[in-house]
């Protein structure tokens, strides 16, 4: 536990031995001791009988090394094992006292009231027990108060409402019990509320929800019930499961500043509320594991939402995934598995291009991976199990490299699978529960794809090991060498030295140009594995013509199977010379590829 806000001036020289901190000195270094400070703490040295450490043997009387001004008193991380002694009250400019992470026992002196410009207060980590004194309520500037970790019993006394200053109350990992005062609504300051793994039973009163700085809120593993608000939010990610029931009102108070909210495994029931989407920095959200019903409410998934994590898994929620979800640019990881949603994908989620984590498993949705998820190139784990996608596996999942596992079992997934990529290794590429597939690697153990169509000659094509698609390409390679050069020997055509002059670059936008944006007056021809295009480029009015090869949906070895077809075509007679081959991405990110001739005004292409 940080404290964060309190700022400490140390004095090498007043470090005490063997690596324990004593710090024990001033902000400003006082001429005159005061000498009700130092024997007040004598006396809280004396009231310390037992000090395993040493730690106080040099602080004595003479006081010589280190001259006590008294606004800190820092013996966190020690061994003292007695009481903290009543004398304590007699430090009242005392503004910094740390004494965690000792043995201290017995209970907290009431008359620690005293210590009235108490900034900073923390006695966690001990065997304190005994109940809070109701006295700490008049500690008017405390900021930072820690008393987690002891065996504190009692109730949360309803006088530190009085602290008007507090900014963090931390309380977890006691023994407290009754409920909640609505008192501490009044602490117009809090940011963290922590309370977790105690006693505390009834249920919490929007008062306290109406907190507006309160940042991190805390009340799991308690016996709180009820049906009224409640929240449990985290930044403390080992504080486990709470057990709250009832429902998540819409009357969610004004914890707008809220950056992190975990409803997980709870009993909330009914719908979540659309008014999540007032937490305007919120990043997490994790309200899985409930019973949570209805659709997601698209509000949750507004523009202005900073959401980097959303997770709805385990609850019983219907309907589809909002489109609007593509508004979140910031999320990286989503989790909706095991609900009852269902339709298609929408297309919109190729806009969430952070996602790293996307796990969809255990609902109901159909048909396709929408082609727009190819712009999803950086996400590493994406579960699409047990839902009824019924198409064919999208070839792009194959170029995706950081893709670590990718669950498609149990869907009807039909068609080829995949050879490249995630789809080398059968571990990370669960497919079992799809009968309808065929193709793969070996160790898939899938049935060959039947070759009796068109769609399955490709196939086949495309397994068709890469040796064998070399030779073709050699054997077309020196067919269109020698072609050439017999044709240059008969029509002694001039400047053609070699086969592929590449010019200066020839973007896709100066296509795009050239041909009206490949409008179809400028289409002369379209052939099974792409379109020619009649164009003329701006910068010096040469007339092209263009092969496009159609790409789209399709692996790099489907293309190089294709680039062998092309140059087996130049033996055509018609074909001139290739200017260049434009290879680039097209404004949809999909691969594009071209071949640009020169244009023959009497030759048809193909
Ligand atoms: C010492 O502290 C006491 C009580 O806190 C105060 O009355 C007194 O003026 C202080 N003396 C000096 C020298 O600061
Ligand atoms: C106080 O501590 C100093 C430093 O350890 C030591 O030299 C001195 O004898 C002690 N005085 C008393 C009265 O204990
Ligand atoms: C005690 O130890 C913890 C963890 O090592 C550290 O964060 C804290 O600052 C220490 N406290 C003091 C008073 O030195
Ligand atoms: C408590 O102090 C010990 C050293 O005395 C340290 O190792 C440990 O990390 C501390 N624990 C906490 C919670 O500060
Ligand atoms: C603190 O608040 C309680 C009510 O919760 C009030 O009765 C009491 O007078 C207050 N104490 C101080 C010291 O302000
Ligand atoms: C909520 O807080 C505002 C001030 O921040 C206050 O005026 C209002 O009374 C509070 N509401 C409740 C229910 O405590
Ligand atoms: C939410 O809390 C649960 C239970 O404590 C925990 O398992 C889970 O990791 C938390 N969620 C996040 C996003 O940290
Ligand atoms: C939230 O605060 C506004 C004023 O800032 C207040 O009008 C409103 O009642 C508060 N909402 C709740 C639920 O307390
Ligand atoms: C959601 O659950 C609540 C309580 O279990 C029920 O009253 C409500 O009808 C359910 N709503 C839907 C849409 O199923
Ligand atoms: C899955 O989709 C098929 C049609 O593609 C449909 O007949 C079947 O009912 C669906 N199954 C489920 C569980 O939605
Ligand atoms: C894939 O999903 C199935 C069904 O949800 C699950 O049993 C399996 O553990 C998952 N495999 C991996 C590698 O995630
Ligand atoms: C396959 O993936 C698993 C984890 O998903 C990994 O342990 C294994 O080493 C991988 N095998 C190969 C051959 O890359």
């Amino acid at each position: 536990m940080e404290p964060r806000s309190i700022s400490f001036v140390e004095f090498p020289s007043c470090h005490s031995l063997v690596g324990i901190v004593l710090v024990l000195c001033f902000a400003h270094v006082s001429s005159t001791t005061n000498e009700t400070d130092k024997l007040s703490l004598l006396a809280f040295k004396a009231g310390i009988t037992e000090n395993p450490l040493s730690v106080l043997s040099l602080w004595n009387n003479s006081m010589g090394f280190c001259q006590w001004y008294g606004r800190e008193l820092q013996l966190g991380n020690n061994s003292l094992n007695h009481e903290i002694p009543p004398q304590i009250s007699q430090l009242s400019r005392l503004q910094i006292l740390w004494l965690e992470n000792n043995s201290l026992v017995g209970e907290i002196p009431k008359n620690i009231a005293a210590c009235f410009n108490l900034v900073s207060l923390t006695l966690a980590f001990n065997q304190l027990f005994g109940k809070i004194p109701t006295q700490v309520g008049s500690l008017s500037n405390l900021q930072l108060f820690y008393l987690h970790v002891n065996n504190l019993i009692g109730s949360v006394p309803s006088s530190l409402g009085n602290l008007s200053s507090l900014e963090r109350l931390v309380f977890s990992l006691n023994n407290l019990g009754g409920s909640i005062p609505p008192t501490l609504g009044h602490l117009s300051k809090l940011q963290l509320f922590m309370v977790a793994q105690n006693k505390l039973s009834g249920p919490i009163l929007t008062e306290v929800l109406n907190l507006s700085s309160l940042s991190d809120f805390d009340v799991g593993v308690n016996h709180i019930q009820g049906s009224l608000p409640a929240y449990i939010c985290f930044t403390l990610p080992n504080l486990h499961v709470n057990y709250l029931g009832g429902t998540i009102l819409s009357s969610l108070g004004n914890l707008t500043k809220l950056a992190a909210l975990n409803l997980s495994g709870n009993n909330f029931q009914d719908q979540i509320p659309s008014e999540l989407s007032n937490y305007f920095f919120l990043n997490k959200l994790d309200l899985s594991r409930n019973n949570l019903n209805g659709t997601i409410p698209p509000q949750i998934m507004s523009k202005s939402s900073q959401i980097i994590l959303m997770d709805l898994s385990h609850n019983r929620l219907i309907g589809a995934l909002p489109m609007e979800v593509g508004n979140l640019r910031f999320l990286t990881a989503l989790s909706i598995s095991k609900n009852m949603l269902g339709g298609e994908i929408p297309n919109s989620l190729g806009d969430c291009v952070a996602l790293v984590s996307l796990m969809m498993g255990g609902n109901s949705f159909h048909r396709s991976i929408p082609q727009s998820m190819r712009s999803l190139r950086g996400i590493e784990e994406l579960d699409l199990s047990h839902n009824n996608f019924s198409r064919e596996i999208p070839q792009f999942l194959e170029t995706f490299r950081s893709l670590k596992v990718l669950n498609l079992s149990y869907n009807n997934f039909k068609g080829m699978l995949p050879c490249e990529g995630v789809f080398e290794n059968a571990t990370s590429t669960p497919i079992i529960g799809n009968a309808k597939l065929c193709g793969g690697l070996l160790e898939f153990q899938l049935p060959k794809c039947i070759s009796s169509n068109s769609k399955s000659r490709k196939v086949n094509v495309l397994r068709l090991s890469t040796v064998v698609i070399c030779g073709l390409l050699g054997i077309a390679f020196v067919l269109a060498i020698l072609y050439l050069s017999w044709r240059k020997r008969q029509v002694q055509e001039p400047a053609f030295s070699s086969m592929v002059v590449l010019c200066p670059n020839i973007s896709y936008g100066m296509l795009l140009k050239a041909t009206n944006g490949f409008s179809s007056t400028n289409m002369v021809g379209v052939g099974s594995f792409g379109s020619v295009y009649k164009g003329i480029l701006e910068d010096n009015r040469t007339t092209v013509a263009m092969k496009v090869l159609h790409l789209v949906g399709r692996g790099a070895l489907k293309s190089f199977v294709v680039g062998c077809e092309v140059l087996k075509n130049i033996r055509h007679r018609n074909l001139l010379k290739i200017l260049t081959v434009c290879s680039s991405v097209d404004y949809e990110r999909n691969d594009f590829k071209a071949i640009v001739y020169d244009f023959m005004d009497n030759g048809s292409l193909e």
